[in-house]
This record gives structure tokens, sequence and C-alpha cells, in this order.
């Protein structure tokens, strides 16, 4: 495995163009995956300039270690992007030039069987992205209770036919595999709506095992407070749910999307939003990528201190 096959990074060169402004900045790259996206901000960077790029996957960590071994202005650090502000030293804080969230699956987790993200492959329901935690997709489909999966399912993965198919799994359970799991939302829903299904029902079970949009909100709230006057936040997501969140708290510095106004009637958010439209892959890009077709860039500025 090498970082060539591991993953084609997504919106590569608008990333860093909105990432990037200061040479000599401090940066962070949170989702490290196969290290294109984290090159390419080493590419722009002075003699002077830091990276800190993390991964919560060992297998992204080790490619990674190979492709940097002779680079020494990155640190590669295990753990969970929302835990940024205790997995970075102390000297980083409200020093960052600049922070990118890549979200999501890299290709090589979705392309190993093994850990079991694709409906397409047959292999144990686990979905971790990382061995730092213990909840897989099995304990899910096998323990949860009816309720809590129709809601899981409808919540996470935006699946009308949520209730049909929580029926199903309680019916065929204990299931142990892709496959398997793949056969019981088969048997309810009908072939031509399959795939989509399958894909909202795996997108689900993902979001709950890795705690997806908890972790985003809190690297959105903590990544922010690291920034320094002018630091940059740049998102990239690849389903409404996550795009939403990023959305809401670079406009309004909630996830809801509620105006919190000053006296004077101003907003105030510590974040103002560059993106006005969000930026979306070239027909070109999704061409040669097609896994690049969901993807949206947001990307926002610090505000001054002292200012809203
Ligand atoms: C889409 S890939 C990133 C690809 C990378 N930008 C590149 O160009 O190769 C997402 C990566 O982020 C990691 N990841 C996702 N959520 C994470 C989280 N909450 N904490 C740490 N790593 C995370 C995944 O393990 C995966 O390796």
């Amino acid at each position: 495995m090498t970082h060539v096959t591991y993953h084609k990074p997504v919106l590569l060169n608008e990333a860093i163009r909105y990432l990037v402004t200061d040479p000599h900045g401090i940066y962070v790259d949170g989702t490290l995956g196969g290290g294109g996206h984290s090159a390419h901000i080493l590419e722009e960077l002075s003699g002077k300039g830091r990276l800190f790029a993390i991964d919560q996957d060992d297998d992204a960590l080790r490619v990674a270690a190979e492709r940097f071994a002779d680079e020494d202005r990155v640190s590669l650090i295990r753990g969970n992007f929302g835990y940024m502000d205790v997995l970075l030293p102390k000297d980083a804080e409200e020093n960052l030039s600049g922070i990118l969230l890549d979200l999501g699956v890299s290709s090589h987790q979705i392309d190993e069987p093994g850990r079991g993200f694709s409906f397409q492959k047959d292999g144990p329901l686990d979905m971790r992205m990382g061995a730092l935690q213990d909840l897989t997709a099995a304990t899910i489909v096998n323990e949860y209770e009816y309720e809590d999966l129709r809601n899981l399912f409808f919540e996470f993965g935006e699946e009308r036919q949520s209730a049909r198919i929580a029926r199903a799994i309680i019916r065929d359970r204990p299931l142990e595999t892709t496959g398997q799991l793949r056969d019981t939302v088969a048997s309810v829903i009908p072939e031509r709506f399959l795939n989509k299904s399958l894909a909202r029902i795996f997108q689900a079970l993902r979001i709950a095992v890795n705690s997806e949009l908890n972790m985003l909100k809190r690297a959105l709230e903590k990544g922010t407070a690291l920034l320094r006057e002018e630091g940059r936040f740049v998102v990239i997501t690849y389903h409404s749910l996550e795009d939403r969140l990023c959305k809401n708290y670079f406009r309004y510095g909630n996830f809801e999307g509620k105006p919190v106004k000053d006296f004077y009637g101003n907003d105030i958010t510590p974040l103002r939003t560059l993106t006005k439209k969000v930026v979306s892959p070239s027909v070109n890009e999704v061409a040669e990528n097609p896994r690049a077709r969901s993807a949206k860039l947001r990307a926002a500025v610090r505000h001054k201190r002292g200012s809203s």
C-alpha cells in the first residue's frame, strides 16, 4: 500500500487556495488520509511553516510516515480531530493560520472489505475509522431496539423506508456481515431503489459508529478557538447533514442557524464565510474521480479578536 493508491485528494487546488495565506504559518490537516492535501499544504509553506496532520486510522498514519519520512515541518498525530484542542501543543493555541477537514472515509477504507464500509464487498460489520473506539456497526445492528434503529436510519441516513428496514433487521438478527445486511435490506426494498437505500443505511451506521456529527461540531468550535486572527477554516463535506452544520456554524456561530445579534443588530459570530456560494468539483474532476461527486467545500475566516 502506497500513498499513490491510498486516496485521490478532492478539490485539492481549491482547498489550498482558501487555506494557505501565510507560508510561515502553523496549519492543521485534521484528516490526513493518504496525505494528498497535506503534501500540497507543505509545498506552499516556507522552511518556517509547520503542519500538524491528524488521523484516527493507523493505516493512514503508516502510509504518511513513509511519505513524509524526510519532512521535518510535519508532525503526525494519532487521534480524533474533535479533540484537536488537546492533541495540539500549547503554542498552537490562538496561533493557527488554517485548519482543513476533508470529512468522511478514504478510498482505502472503502475499498478494504475487512473494514466493513462498503455494501459492494462482503466483510464484517465493523465501520470503525480507527481502533480508538469500541462501538462497531455489528453492535448497533444486533443490539439497538426497533425505535432506535428506525430513528438512526431516518436521522442519519434520511431514509424514508427506515421503519421497514429496521423491522427486517430485527427479524433477521443476528447479522454478522455487510453481505447479510445487504440481503436483509434487499428483502424489503425494490431492486431499483436498493443501491440508494443501502448507501443511506451504510452512511447512517458509519455516522453513528464514529460519532461523526458530534466530532465535527466539536472540531468546528474548538478549532475556531485555536485560530489566530484572520486564520482560515476550510471544510470539505460529502453529505447534507455535515454540510448543514458547517454552513450554519460559519454563518451564525451555532449549529441551528439562529442569528445572534448585538445591540446594533450586527451578527455576533466568530467567523466570516468566504465561500458565499458553496464550491463543488468541476465536471472534469468528477469524471476523473467519481467519489468527488458529492463534495462541497466551504471556507471561513476568523474575525479580528474583539470584533464580531
Ligand atoms: C476523505 S479522507 C482524507 C483524505 C486526505 N485529504 C487525502 O488527500 O488523502 C478522510 C480521512 O480522515 C480520517 N478521519 C475522519 N474523521 C476523523 C476524525 N473525527 N478524527 C480523525 N480522523 C478522521 C479518516 O480516517 C480518513 O483517513
